[in-house]
Formats: structure tokens, sequence, C-alpha cells
């Protein structure tokens, strides 16, 4: 039997619930249905167990977590049977509520507790930050928070941590993984633009013009418009037409809230390209996905090679990882095959060769 991952999560929103009900979930090993990789380096995703939970949520601070996630829009999907008895504590608000969030979220009023005291004493080793886009101050915070405290950090926002090239050396000189930026999707509207912008391009299409809006309902939607629209904008174009080297107008972002969607995510891709004789391509197409189970299955990912990467000593950017699961890493991959490729190679312990 693996040891355990120890594991602290600062945000206990949509994501947040996702990875928590998937390790519930998946716990009897008898249903695979939706995962990426049932076992990774012989970790299996009931392998990471929550020791400590943070929040600022009047709603949340003070309940067990597994009923704190209750409080999301993501609809609860298992039973939990007291396997996480763990109570969400508060952190410091920093920037992480604006206007627009303040009703929803309710900060509450108690003390912060301090934080890198408490990675301590719950023997934290990997720190993981689900908090909203655009919360810079905070999820810096938490880093250095982390730092202190000797934890390796995950930052799944789009704020640049991993792709700091003095925080990461921060990390790496104190021997700790750090690993980001901004999560990718399990199968989202960035990934199938990918995929389908490639087989144009190998079939030999000319791409002329692309764009893939999002509508979504969850409060990550939100703070996207009110935060975070044009770094969002920036990145989501720049890991598609980046990762396949297209000279083309490729626009990708968030185009609206709309709050009935709830914790969906619609997303309007539209492609031009020329064929043969310049003869006109058009696609036209909508993906709708849920947000926070999306991320689940990456996110178990990560924070199992993020555990292997403790195990072998690797410190600073983990360039294996960030690539594979996140949009915005230190190194681009190629394309998302290679990404898979190198991850795997990596956890066997295979380095790759500049
Ligand atoms: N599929 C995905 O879920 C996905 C994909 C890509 C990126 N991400 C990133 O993951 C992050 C989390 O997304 P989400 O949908 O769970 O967001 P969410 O808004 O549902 O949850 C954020 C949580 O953080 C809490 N919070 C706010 N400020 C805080 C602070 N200072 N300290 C502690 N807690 C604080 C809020 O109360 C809330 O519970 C976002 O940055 C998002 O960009 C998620």
């Amino acid at each position: 039997m693996p040891e355990k991952i120890k594991l602290c999560i600062i945000g206990i929103g949509n994501a947040a619930s996702a990875l928590i009900q998937g390790i519930e979930y998946y716990r009897s090993g008898s249903n695979n249905g939706g995962l990426l990789r049932p076992t990774l380096a012989g970790y299996h995703i009931s392998d990471i167990q929550i020791v400590g939970a943070v929040d600022i949520s009047d709603k949340k601070v003070g309940k067990n977590v597994s009923e704190a996630i209750c409080e999301n829009p993501l609809e609860i999907f298992v039973d939990f049977h007291n396997n996480f008895n763990v109570p969400v504590v508060m952190g410091s608000i920093l920037d992480g509520v604006i206007n627009e969030t303040e009703k929803s979220i309710n900060p509450g009023k108690q003390t912060p507790i301090n934080m890198a005291e408490y990675f301590k004493s719950t023997e934290t080793e990997i720190v993981l930050c689900l908090l909203p886009s655009g919360a810079d101050k905070a999820v810096r915070y938490y880093a250095n928070e982390a730092l202190k405290a000797g934890c390796a950090f995950i930052n799944t926002t789009p704020v640049k941590i991993a792709t700091d090239e003095e925080l990461t050396k921060k990390f790496y000189d104190a021997g700790l993984p750090i690993i980001g930026d901004d999560l990718q999707d399990q199968f989202g509207a960035t990934i199938l633009h990918k995929m389908i912008l490639q087989q144009m391009i190998d079939r030999g299409i000319d791409i002329k013009e692309s764009y893939a809006l999002d509508v979504g309902g969850g409060a990550e939607s939100l703070n996207t418009i009110y935060r975070t629209r044009e770094t969002k904008r920036e990145i989501k174009s720049k890991s598609v037409a980046g990762a396949l080297n297209i000279d083309a107008p490729i626009v990708a972002g968030t185009s609206d809230w709309v709050e009935f969607l709830g914790n969906n995510r619609n997303t309007m891709l539209w492609i031009v390209g020329k064929g043969f004789l310049g003869s006109q391509i058009i696609m036209d197409i909508k993906i709708q996905t849920e947000d926070g189970p999306n991320g689940g299955s990456v996110l178990a990912d990560i924070i199992r090679a993020t555990k292997v990467a403790i195990n072998q000593g690797a410190a600073g950017s983990i360039d294996e990882i960030s690539a594979y699961g996140f949009k915005n890493p230190p190194k681009y991959p190629k394309n998302p095959a290679e990404a898979s490729k190198d991850l795997a190679n990596f956890i066997l312990g295979i380095k790759k060769e500049e």
C-alpha cells in the first residue's frame, strides 16, 4: 500500500468539491469511468488524503469539508461515510472577494489563522490553491506560506506563480516543487479547439481564423469577467495558437456570465479554413461542460505526480507536470500527446532531453 498524499486545499469552491467527491466516488476502485489515470505511480485517487481545508466564506468556515462543499452550485453526487472529518479553517481574505461575489461568498469575520503553522500542524505535504481568478495577492500569500512551511505548491489559478522566476527560484532553493499556472480541463473547449485545428493542419488545411468564446454561470466566470478577462483571453489564445504554431487570428476567452447556467459552461467554437483550390471549410460547434468535474481528474493526476516529484527530490518548476496539466506552464509542450508522454517519462524517472 503506498503512503497517503497529505493535501491541504485553499478555496473550497466548485473545483474542490469535484476533487473531494471524486476521492469518495472512486474509492472502491470498481468504477474507473471518467478517470484519466486510475493509478499513477501506484497511487490511486483515494490515496489523496485531505488533511487541511481553508476558506473565508461564513457558509463554509467551521463546517466539515464534506458539508462545506454543499454550499457550492455543483451538485453532490456521492454519499460521504465520515471519511472527511476535516473542519474548514479561516484564511486571509486579501483580494479573494470583489463586490460582485461578496453576497454569494459572504466573507466571515473570524481572525485568520497562522497559515504556515497550520500547514505544519496538519503535516501538509502539498498545498493546492483553488482560489478565484484574479486573487493575485491571496494566491501569492498562500504560496509564500507554503514555502515557509516546507510544502509543495500547486496553483490552478491564472495568477503567475509557476511562471514567476523569482518565486520558482525560492522553491528550488528550498527543495520544493512548484506547479502551475491555470488548470487545463480534462476535456474542454481548449483541448477540443487544439485537436480540431491540429487535424486540419495535418490534413493540409490553411487555417484562416478561429475563436472559442464561452459563457458560464459559476463564480469563476464572474471573476473572469470582472478581473481577468484580458489575462484569461491572452492565456487561452496563447495556449491554442502557441501549441500549434498557427499564423492566423485565434481568439479564445470568456465573454459573459449567465447565472442560471450554474456550474456549466457553454463554449462556441468557430473555425474557418481553406482547402484545395482555396475551397472554404467552416465549422461552428457548441460544447457544454460542467466546470468543477472537468478539472477533477486532471487535479488528481497533478497531485499524484507532485507526490512523485517530492519522492524524487525534484525542486522548483517541474515542467513536465505543469505542461501536462496547465494552460500557462513555464514551458509549452508541442502538443497534448507530447505533454502526456513527458509526464509518463517523468514518473518513470526518465529525464527530458533539452
Ligand atoms: N475546471 C475547473 O474547475 C478549473 C479549470 C481551470 C482553472 N480553474 C481554476 O480553479 C480556481 C477555482 O475555481 P472554482 O470554480 O472552484 O472557484 P469558486 O469560485 O467556486 O471557489 C473559490 C473558493 O475560494 C474561496 N476564497 C475566496 N477568497 C479566499 C481566500 N482569500 N482564502 C481562502 N479561500 C478563499 C471562496 O469562498 C470559494 O469557496 C479558479 O482560479 C479557476 O480559474 C478551475
